[in-house]
């Protein structure tokens, strides 16, 4: 009862604090303190996994310790470091006031294309001295690849990391996010999610002895062109191999990541369990990047185009485990979303279907569409 009450009164800091004036009703209406709850104006949970939610969001107050010390300033965006802070200060996270979620995705596309920045002056330096700056890259790259990875919202962070230009740059950072997300759905520990991301980081590190007009080429490869790209894998392991401190794994997983589990892949055509872990779930990450980016010979594939790709990889090329974890996740995240049918029609995803989940229950109107017994009638596109 008490604890209620307590929540009560910090709500009410929290409402009055946002608006900057004192609410006198005694009980504000139910609908009221509901769609602050829903605009995130205060969370609502508050252990440390939920805390972790917040990192990459924006607060709209001070968060002041019991000495009325300002340890986060307003207008801050949460980051890992941030959130220890408030926990170890012992500062009841229902303070914390949110501000809106069009501006926390601002706020996690900044951060993307900040650390898009970094990264191409550490891969300028890289192809000039041939060295590998690991320490640098896991302090101004892996956390703000972590904080991303964090991002609440599956279909929001995908936009966020989809190249769009400079296709290069965007792809390490973008691969980097999408494989730690892969590692955590996976259950990684957290020593192993940052080998994670720093090896997808630097999976394509190769591609600096490759000359740019050949990378960045719109129409098709000779054979001679193609086979010096795939000699991008030799050239990211030999230096990686060579770069002191560095976990041997980094370096195999730039040897492997366009290795296929049948065979077909390149370089040394390696067959799955002789393929690391580490390497297939960056080889995910690396297809899903690619066809959900826009590129100089193809628009982004569409949401149904890129789930029956990863589908029928399952079946030969890619690790078939790591492809079920990443489809089941994200068609957890459509129930409630509003979607487009391949045939036009607008609906809500409403239940997934456990035995083929790429082909949910849809609510259009008063009408319920089974999409596993509509055959061709797909998710094209997620709206919201
Ligand atoms: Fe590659």
């Amino acid at each position: 009862m008490l604890s209620g009450k307590i929540t009560f009164y910090y709500q009410q800091a929290a409402i009055s604090g946002l608006f900057g004036l004192v609410i006198n009703k005694e009980h504000p209406s139910t609908d009221f303190m509901l769609k602050l709850v829903r605009q995130n104006y205060f969370p609502i949970k508050e252990d440390r996994s939920q805390m972790e939610q917040l990192i990459g969001r924006k607060i709209d107050n001070d968060i002041v310790n019991k000495n009325g010390i300002t340890i986060v300033p307003a207008q801050t965006v949460l980051t890992r470091e941030a959130i220890r802070l408030i926990i170890n200060h012992n500062i009841d996270p229902r303070v914390i006031i949110l501000c809106s979620r069009d501006q926390a995705i601002y706020q996690s596309n900044q951060l993307f294309q900040e650390t898009v920045s970094k990264s191409k002056e550490l891969f300028q330096y890289i192809s000039f001295s041939h060295k590998v700056p690991l320490t640098e890259i896991s302090e101004e790259i892996l956390p703000a690849i972590h904080d991303v990875s964090q991002h609440r919202d599956i279909f929001e962070l995908i936009e966020v990391v989809r190249a769009k230009d400079d296709y290069t740059y965007q792809h390490n950072i973008g691969v980097g996010v999408l494989s730690t997300l892969i590692g955590r759905w996976m259950n990684l520990g957290e020593a192993e999610l940052s080998v994670l991301s720093l090896a997808a980081t630097l999976h394509d590190v190769g591609k600096i002895k490759i000359p740019i007009e050949i990378l960045n080429k719109p129409g098709k490869l000779t054979d001679d062109e193609y086979e010096l790209i795939k000699k991008h894998t030799v050239y990211g392991y030999d230096m990686l191999k060579e770069t002191s401190g560095s976990n041997p794994l980094i370096a195999r997983v730039a040897l492997q990541h366009h290795e296929r589990e049948d065979g077909g892949g390149y370089p040394l055509g390696l067959k799955k369990h002789n393929i690391e872990l580490f390497s297939s779930i960056v080889a995910v990450a690396d297809i899903f990047h690619a066809m959900s980016s826009e590129r100089p010979y193809h628009e982004p594939l569409s949401f149904h185009d890129i789930i029956t790709q990863m589908e029928h990889g399952r079946f030969g090329e890619l690790n078939p485990h790591i492809v079920s974890v990443f489809i089941e996740n994200i068609m957890q995240k459509t129930v409630g979303q509003q979607v487009v049918l391949t045939d036009g029609r607008r609906g809500e995803v409403v239940l997934l279907n456990p035995h083929r989940i790429n082909t949910p229950l849809i609510k259009i109107d008063e009408q319920f569409i089974d999409l596993s017994q509509e055959e061709g009638l797909r998710i094209k596109e997620i709206i919201s």
